[in-house]
């Protein structure tokens, strides 16, 4: 079996990688139920919103091949030890342990800045995605019936969620993420 790709954190210099990698994910599939896919000037400003949250990326001979983020879950205040997580690969690299390698590496790069939960809505079925999250300690929450509807019908919504640390009593605010030096 291939090896996992090199995992890494991500910066603004991988935005052309990571939209080409999200694209066909936007234009053939209902995995993103976005309409028109982010170009790299458009993922480099998600890359940097405020606050900022760790994106990952996996490379294979020079080129990023996958990629993993967290984002705020909410907007509202008292969401903001929650998060929301995403992956996805390139054709052709799945089933390498790429997925699981991106994964861990955004749990480790979010528990240290103080995120409590890690949520993630799958359209279903996808059961490689559920595999993954099942795989990597995420449990079920419910689904969203007719969530949404692309490509001529409504999708079901599942909701998994993971506890990134106990919940803290007196919670403090959470930090900033700052992409390590080039690893
Ligand atoms: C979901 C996705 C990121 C998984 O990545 P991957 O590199 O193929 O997964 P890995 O090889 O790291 O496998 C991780 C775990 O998921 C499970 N898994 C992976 N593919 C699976 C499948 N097709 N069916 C069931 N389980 C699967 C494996 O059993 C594995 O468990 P283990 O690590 O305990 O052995 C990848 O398939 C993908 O990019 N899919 C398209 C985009 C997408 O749907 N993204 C998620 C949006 S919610």
């Amino acid at each position: 079996m291939r090896s996992p790709a090199l995992v890494r954190a991500a910066d603004v210099a991988d935005a052309a990688g990571i939209a080409a990698v999200y694209r066909p994910y936007v234009t053939d599939s209902v995995a993103s139920f976005e309409s028109v896919p982010p170009d790299a000037a458009e993922m480099a400003v998600r890359m940097l919103a405020a606050p900022r949250l760790p994106w990952v990326a996996a490379e294979r001979d020079g080129a990023v091949v996958g990629y993993a983020y967290a984002a705020a879950h909410h907007a509202r205040a008292a969401y903001r030890w929650s998060v929301s997580c995403s992956v996805y690969l390139a054709a052709g690299e799945r089933g390498a342990g790429t997925g699981r390698a991106l994964y861990e590496r955004l749990f480790a790069e979010l528990r240290p800045l103080g995120h409590v939960t890690a949520f993630a809505g799958i359209a279903l079925p996808n059961a490689a995605s559920v595999g993954l999250h099942t795989a990597l300690g995420f449990t079920p929450v419910g689904v969203y019936r007719a969530a949404g509807f692309k490509a001529g019908r409504w999708h079901d919504v599942g909701w998994w969620q993971l506890p990134l640390r106990e919940p803290p009593a007196d919670p403090v605010e959470p930090g900033a993420w700052t992409p390590p030096a080039r690893d």
